[in-house]
């Protein structure tokens, strides 16, 4: 499906940002319009397993949003590589890629819709950071995807309400100590 093409633009907006771990043309932050980034998607495969699944990203539509990431230019063969890489229920959709300089380009984006049977759904900021900081799969913590995120996002400029609480009640949920013990001894000093 990808006759003729040399190059396509790829939208990302997760791990896709801070885990660039394929060969690119050129990279341009960008934004898409009409999508938020949730934490609403479950991962089997990479932040979880199959019976203690993690959270990690997908887009979900919403009228008048903007969500901004980072665009790569790839050769169309790397889209067999990535495709394995989001294979739990990610799906490539066409979109309309806006670059800063007001630029256009049509581009692709990984997103998972509710249909997919890893999928989660909605959950508060603080019920997300619970369950983040829970987690862990074959590519390591779901605390570490998420911090590296807004790490990410950070350096951009990108300021990403739902990420950055999360982030928050992740953060003092894992500074505080899991048992009664660092309590008592420092009490009994
Ligand atoms: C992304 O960073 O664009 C991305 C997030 C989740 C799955 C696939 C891609």
């Amino acid at each position: 499906n990808f006759a003729n093409v040399e190059s396509v633009w790829l939208f990302g907006y997760g791990s896709l940002i801070y885990k660039v771990d394929f060969p690119y043309l050129e990279k341009r932050p960008a934004a898409i319009y009409g999508w938020l980034r949730r934490f609403w998607q479950g991962s089997h495969d990479h932040r979880g397993t199959p019976t203690a699944p993690g959270r990690v990203l997908t887009l979900v539509a919403q009228a008048g949003a903007r969500c901004s990431g980072m665009a790569y230019r790839v050769s169309p063969e790397v889209f067999a590589q990535l495709d394995e890489r989001e294979k739990n229920g990610y799906l490539r959709e066409d979109i309309t890629l806006h670059f800063d300089d007001g630029q256009q380009q049509p581009g692709l984006v990984y997103f998972a819709n509710a249909d997919n049977d890893a999928y989660l759904g909605p959950a508060s900021e603080r019920d997300i950071a619970a369950h983040i900081a829970a987690s862990s799969g074959p590519s390591g913590s779901n605390r570490d995807y998420l911090l590296q995120l807004a790490e990410a996002l950070r350096a951009m400029q990108v300021f990403d309400e739902h990420v950055f609480l999360i982030e928050q009640h992740l953060l003092r949920l894992i500074n505080k100590p899991t048992n009664g013990k660092a309590g008592q001894s420092s009490s009994a000093c």
